[in-house]
């Protein structure tokens, strides 16, 4: 038995060239303002500190907490703060970083939400985009990619907690169970024996 490849659908390289774009875009769109980063846990974690890095204008951080009921690959719309943001966001320039916008449902809570807290502005920067499995519209200010509808892993994104450190993009044929996850011990290559 051959354990399965791991399809890479955006090298480490094309990650890294295409964040550096978008924080000099948001570098360049917000200068003389400073942007509050709004971090949405966990998945964006890897994203927002490559991305802070590449900006070249100041900017504050902050996190957000979430927990969509559902789990696995599907967010069912039912989102609950689990740790709000440390500050107020009032007055201020509120751009929140997603790793991947799917549904919609947990970003539209959130915009919601922030709008409430009146800040100076709102804006969203998202790494991916699967536009196909929308169900309500929100816009994306800035995105990295459009993926397609497959459920993708690394650069912060997960299956079960697993693979948020792997450095690139990268989908499976065939996710592994949670049994096979906890059973098997943690490889920085993912890879995994077909039954
Ligand atoms: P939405 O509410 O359906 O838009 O889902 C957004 C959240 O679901 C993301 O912030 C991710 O945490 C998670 N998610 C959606 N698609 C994927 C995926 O392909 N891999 C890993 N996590 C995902
Ligand atoms: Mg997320």
């Amino acid at each position: 038995m051959t354990p399965e490849k791991p399809r890479i659908l955006f090298s480490k390289a094309k990650i890294q060239a295409r964040v550096k774009e978008l924080a000099e875009q948001i570098s360049s769109d917000y200068e003389g303002r400073i942007p509050y980063l709004v971090v949405v846990l966990k998945g964006a974690v890897v994203f927002a500190s490559d991305l802070m890095r590449y900006m070249s204008i100041p900017c504050e951080l902050d996190f957000i907490g979430i927990s969509s009921y559902g789990s696995g690959s599907r967010t069912t719309g039912i989102v609950r703060i689990t740790k709000d943001l440390d500050d107020s966001v009032e007055s201020k320039h509120v751009l929140v970083i997603e790793d991947i916008v799917d549904s919609g449902q947990t970003l539209n809570y959130l915009l919601n939400s922030f709008k409430q807290r009146r800040p100076a502005s709102l804006k969203v920067v998202s790494f991916l985009d699967r536009p196909d499995r929308r169900e309500v519209d929100v816009a994306i200010d800035y995105k990295g990619f459009d993926i397609p509808d497959t459920f993708v892993l690394g650069y912060g994104m997960d299956y079960h907690e697993h693979h948020r450190n792997v450095p690139y993009i990268f989908v499976m044929d065939h996710l592994p169970s949670n049994d096979d996850i906890l059973l098997k011990p943690r490889k920085n290559q993912p890879s995994r024996k077909k039954k």
